[in-house]
């Protein structure tokens, strides 16, 4: 039997040949190539050329859980099922938060990895920390009660402009002073402490790498980008980028950035034995370790607004380009 399996880049539906589609009755073995023409994503209406093969197909972790993600028929993995934005297990955690800006809280609280790792459904992620998904569940039931009485933007419909302009004015500026004071800190923790805390140096040229990295990919976000995206919303024309390609290449690039980012978060939050001040620890060391806990929750929720929420729904103003042709 067929396992080839193929992802929506929009909304990471999954079209697994050897499930088929029961709710469009396409019946298992029907190769994703041989759908019809006009045949569109059932979970976000996307046209057949959004899709690509899935990767998961060659990750035997992912066997026995991706092709269930959006066919879930156990009433019992759905607590919220309001207009938009159910509450399930099988969802993934970057689509939670896209739809529900405030559980990003509850996730963080629980060292969840929505942005780089927001394809993950919530129990996959859950599973991966140890934690029992039923309680995670009622933490973000009640983050989703709390959210209905604030007035939270819905960045998943509000214009690409206020996104960007949200995403330079609430994230980029503000990381460009932190990267600038933290930089100095770190080396200061390092030359002061480096013989006792050899790990501090490690941390101290992580963090360097990571200062120079970023600032260039903020750059290219405003400089390339972004201004790009905001131009083909205006037009509905698609934009040509670098050597001639379409929006998808930059988007890529930024995606590998981002998790080149994430990785070196990664890296000094383990080196500092997650930012615990060791008992001989300065105000200076303090200082370090709680800013770097601040910057990589600070780059979860901007990293997750660009990965699953703005880049995603820039890819979807190629369509109507794709398909006229
Ligand atoms: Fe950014
Ligand atoms: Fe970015």
């Amino acid at each position: 039997m067929s396992k080839a399996k193929t992802i929506c880049t929009v909304c990471n539906y999954i079209y697994d040949e050897a499930m088929g589609e029961p709710r469009l009755e396409i019946s298992p073995a029907l190769k994703f190539e041989d759908l019809p023409d006009e045949w569109a994503c059932p979970e976000c209406g996307s046209a057949k050329d959004m899709f690509q093969p899935c990767s998961c197909v060659s990750l035997p972790i992912y066997e026995q859980t991706c092709v269930v993600h959006h066919h879930d028929t156990n009433p019992n993995n759905t607590l919220a099922a309001t207009a938009e934005g159910a509450l399930s297990k099988s969802a993934p955690v970057g689509q939670l938060v896209a739809q529900r800006p405030l559980r990003a809280c509850v996730l963080e609280q629980y060292g969840i990895d929505y942005c780089c790792g927001g394809k993950a459904t919530l129990e996959e992620a859950c599973q991966k920390k140890g934690l029992q998904v039923e309680e995670i569940l009622e933490k973000l039931l009640a983050a989703d009660r709390k959210g209905a009485q604030s007035a939270d933007t819905d960045w998943t419909t509000a214009s690409l402009k206020d996104l960007i302009d949200h995403i330079v004015n609430t994230y980029h500026q503000p990381l460009r002073q932190e990267l600038s004071r933290v930089v100095q800190l770190a080396e200061k923790v390092a030359r002061v402490h480096g013989d006792n805390h050899p790990e501090m140096v490690e941390v101290m040229n992580i963090f360097n790498r990571f200062k120079a990295q970023l600032e260039l990919h903020m750059q290219k976000e405003e400089m390339v980008l972004f201004p790009g995206i905001a131009s083909m919303e205006a037009t509905g024309t698609p934009q040509i980028f670098g050597c001639g390609g379409g929006i998808e290449h930059p988007i890529d690039v930024m995606n590998q950035e981002h998790d080149e980012a994430g990785e070196a978060l990664s890296a000094m939050r383990r080196l500092t034995n997650d930012y615990t001040p060791p008992d001989d620890a300065c105000s200076s060391f303090k200082l370090l370790l709680s800013s770097l806990a601040q910057i990589e929750s600070e780059m979860h929720q901007h990293v997750h607004k660009e990965n699953n929420i703005l880049f995603p729904r820039a890819l979807e103003l190629r369509k109507p380009a794709l398909t006229s042709r």
